[in-house]
């Protein structure tokens, strides 16, 4: 089967590719580097012995996308493209309405004229809002609290409504907790853009020296140690899942929905500790106020991906937190294309 993954080139879509490719999967991939490096595409092929088929380009281009349809055979899309920095979302939300929503109505046009109508999307847990309690299923009700998440929103239900019109599509979203770690290789991981948004890539940037001080964004929340506690998912264990999640799409399920986590919920200073036990040393941090818009507490129930998927994550912590400490210290500075 042939496979071509929008946002190619990014954090989630290498950890992605690299299963494909040892799964057997032929991989395309399109990406316009807005957030990515090449390097991360030519380290997957180096660590498979496989090649992507990578196009650069961006997926607002629909001549572009049918070109691409119209040389691959393409069997199933799988759809990471989009921008998702919460707070410049904020900023700027008329760009990330454009480049996510914009851009996948242009990609499932595409696809419908080229007769391709299997879909994975990237969608994530930001679509509950704040739940009214944990762990959360998939029928929790849905609200959004800024513009990329709202974007997500949008999306899954444009994906209700086309398949409503025409229930030819068969269509997994999947709504990701949070990601973090690196390929146990220490060759492919996440790069953010100048000072990262998010607790891991912050704390890894620390425990790298490339940083000084870990912010702790509030400490009282109405949680054990008063810090927020997430759900953070093992980025091999998030791929392997849409490896799953493909298989299912083969069976003609039509639209489905699962959460991607694992189900146990791990506060900021869980975190910094096991990340100190990863690295062997003390890491600096500091209260700083809340973050505005951040809630407590949010991890998943993800026993129907388990029932429906076969799937279930399956790296610990200590594992999340070494290999992401590998991936920092041996590319302190990530990919360097930037
Ligand atoms: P990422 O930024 O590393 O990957 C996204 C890729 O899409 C980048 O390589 C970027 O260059 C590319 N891209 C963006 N707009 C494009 C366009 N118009 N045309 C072509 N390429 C484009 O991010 P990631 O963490 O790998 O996330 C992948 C997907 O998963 C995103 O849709 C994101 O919203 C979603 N998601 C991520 C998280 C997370 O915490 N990382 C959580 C939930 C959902
Ligand atoms: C985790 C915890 C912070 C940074 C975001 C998006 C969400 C999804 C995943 C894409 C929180 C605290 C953070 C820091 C801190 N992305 N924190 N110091 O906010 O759960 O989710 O990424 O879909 O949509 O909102 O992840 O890693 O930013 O924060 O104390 O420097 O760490 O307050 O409790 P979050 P995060």
């Amino acid at each position: 089967m042939k496979i071509l993954v929008t946002g190619g080139a990014g954090y989630i879509a290498s950890h992605t590719n690299l299963e494909l490719l040892n799964a057997g999967y032929e991989v395309v991939a399109i990406d316009n580097l807005s957030n990515s490096c090449m390097e991360s595409v030519q380290r997957v092929e180096k660590l498979t012995g496989k090649k992507i088929q990578f196009y650069e380009g961006d997926i607002l281009d629909k001549e572009y996308l049918l070109r691409i349809f119209a040389i691959e055979k393409i069997d199933a899309v799988i759809h990471f493209a989009g921008l998702k920095a919460v707070g410049e979302s904020c900023a700027i939300p008329l760009k990330y309405f454009n480049n996510n929503v914009s851009g996948t109505i242009t990609l499932l046009e595409a696809m419908k004229e080229s007769n391709v109508q299997n879909l994975v999307f990237s969608s994530s847990a930001t679509v509950y809002g704040d739940p009214v309690s944990v762990p959360v299923t998939e029928d929790f009700p849905l609200s959004v609290a800024n513009p990329y998440g709202r974007t997500k929103l949008m999306i899954e239900e444009m994906l209700n409504d086309l398949y409503q019109s025409d229930s030819t599509w068969n269509i997994a979203v999947l709504r990701y907790f949070n990601p973090i770690g690196a390929h146990e290789s220490g060759e492919i991981g996440e790069d953010p853009n100048g000072i990262p948004n998010n607790l891991v890539p912050f704390v890894a940037k620390v425990a790298a020296g490339v940083l000084d001080t870990i912010n702790v964004f509030g400490d009282d929340y109405d949680t054990p140690d008063g810090t927020g506690i997430r759900d953070y998912i093992h980025v091999v264990d998030l791929a392997l899942g849409h490896i799953k999640a493909i298989e299912k799409l083969v069976t003609n399920p039509g639209l489905v929905t699962y959460n991607l986590g694992t189900g146990v919920g791990y506060s900021v200073l869980d975190i910094i500790h096991n990340y100190e036990k990863a690295c062997n040393k003390k890491l600096p941090y500091k209260v700083t106020a809340r973050r505005p818009g951040d809630i407590a507490t949010s991890y998943a129930d993800s026993s129907k991906a388990l029932r429906e998927l076969g799937w279930r994550a399956e790296r610990s912590i200590d594992k999340m937190c070494e290999d992401s400490y590998r991936w920092q210290s041996r590319n302190p500075n990530g990919y360097l294309c930037k």
